[in-house]
């Protein structure tokens, strides 16, 4: 197996060392593990023969020029992380297409190629997702830039320190015009690869996505004399909303429904619960399912809360509405992936990527690539080297065949 899939694992390990916490891979927007990630990317890059620069978001761009006048062709993926994260979503896309370019360094081609390693996709800081794409599309606006973290930090803030004043993300933005598409290498994060026995798979679909956050708030009291009739429990309440939101996901063929974060306060264990926050991440294929769902949960946090005296509020923080790749660039990567002998699979991504953003501005499509038992957002995130050289040959073989107009 190539030298290319062999750095790619290698420099997967590399980044891997680059997190927050001491024992486990948590690498959020805005902070110097990122920063770290970032220059070592930037390091690559600069050996792949790219010039490379750093948004006004923090994305890393490298960038190969094409001949006078002539479109850009995006790659590229994701640096942050979710908590205690597998070492692949995110950089196997970054570094797989810094390989591709690399490859094609003696090969003309009648377009320029960047790379960007987006600084921000999960959404783990802010709760809102993309803010390195978004910064790219344009779509940051000031309610996102105003959303804090839970040490209450803004995202204009974090931005401040970690790439410059916000008021420069005008410059991050890119025109249209100027943009041939954007393909992007990503582990599937799901066991329908690996049930095929296949090592990489073309995505045709994106579900959309919606998040919201909740407020319940009770009133805190004392855990022993407080009689269960007299009580405003925000937690009690806000259990009442979980279960309800697995039982709509359940009841709703094709609908993810997740509370994935509650902060509990005062959370002391003699203390009944007076406020709670909860967060809502609900997803379908059909936008107006997921609208409906998240419509459905919503109504039922507010009668458990009407029934104990709580009130309840929710924030709509992200809604992505599912997306369509392009057919051309599909038919493309299909036809990359047949030329390696094998069957081009064509899936629906039930995660969401860099590519829903981008898909507003320019033609997107996907790679997938195998990985174990279809694990991801957990430290046992895995793929192998062997379908890593085969996404890399994929990848390669699309951007030289790439259909300019
Ligand atoms: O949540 C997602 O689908 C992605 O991992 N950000
Ligand atoms: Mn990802
Ligand atoms: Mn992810």
């Amino acid at each position: 197996m190539g030298g290319a899939a062999a750095r790619v694992m290698t420099r997967c390990d590399e980044l891997a060392a680059f997190s927050e916490e001491p024992d486990r891979l948590t690498r959020r927007y805005g902070t110097a593990a990122l920063r770290q990630a970032g220059e070592s990317v930037a390091r690559w890059m600069r050996e792949a023969g790219l010039a490379v620069q750093r948004d006004a978001v923090g994305n890393v761009r490298g960038r190969r020029e094409g001949p006078p006048g002539a479109k850009t062709l995006l790659l590229g993926s994701h640096l942050d992380s979710v908590r205690d994260a597998g070492r692949y979503d995110g950089p196997l896309g970054v570094l797989t297409a810094i390989e591709a370019v690399s490859a094609l360094s003696s090969t003309t081609l009648p377009f320029a190629l960047e790379v960007y390693a987006f600084a921000e996709e999960e959404g783990l800081r802010f709760h809102t997702s993309y803010l390195g794409s978004r910064a790219v599309t344009g779509t940051l606006d000031a309610a996102t830039l105003a959303m804090r973290d839970a040490e209450g930090r803004s995202v204009a803030e974090v931005c401040r320190e970690f790439a410059g004043d916000p008021a420069n993300l005008a410059a991050a933005r890119r025109d249209p015009d100027d943009l041939l598409g954007y393909l992007e290498v990503h582990i599937e994060q799901g066991p329908v690869l690996e049930r095929r026995g296949l090592p990489v798979g073309v995505v045709t679909d994106i579900i959309g996505q919606g998040k919201e956050l909740l407020t319940f708030t009770g009133i805190a009291g004392h855990a022993g004399t407080v009689p269960m009739n007299h009580r405003a429990d925000a937690l009690a309440t806000a259990a009442g909303f979980v279960s309800a939101v697995e039982r709509i996901g359940r009841e709703t063929d094709g609908l993810v429904a997740t509370v994935g974060r509650l902060t509990v306060e005062p959370g002391a264990a003699n203390v009944i619960p007076g406020r709670v926050t909860a967060t809502l991440d609900i997803r379908h294929a059909r936008d107006e399912i997921w609208q409906g769902a998240i419509a459905a949960a919503c109504q039922a946090a507010r009668e458990a809360g009407a029934l104990r005296g709580v009130q309840v509020e929710s924030q709509t923080v992200m809604q992505t509405p599912a997306v369509r790749c392009d057919s051309r660039l599909v038919e493309l990567l299909a036809s990359a992936v047949a030329t390696t002998g094998i069957e081009p699979l064509r899936m629906v991504s039930g995660a969401g990527h860099d590519a829903v953003p981008l898909s507003r501005i320019t033609p997107v499509a996907m790679l997938f690539v195998r990985c174990a038992g279809g694990i991801s957002h957990n430290p046992a995130e895995s793929v192998m080297a062997a379908d890593v050289a085969v996404a890399f040959d994929v990848l390669t073989n699309a951007v030289r065949n790439f259909p300019v107009g």
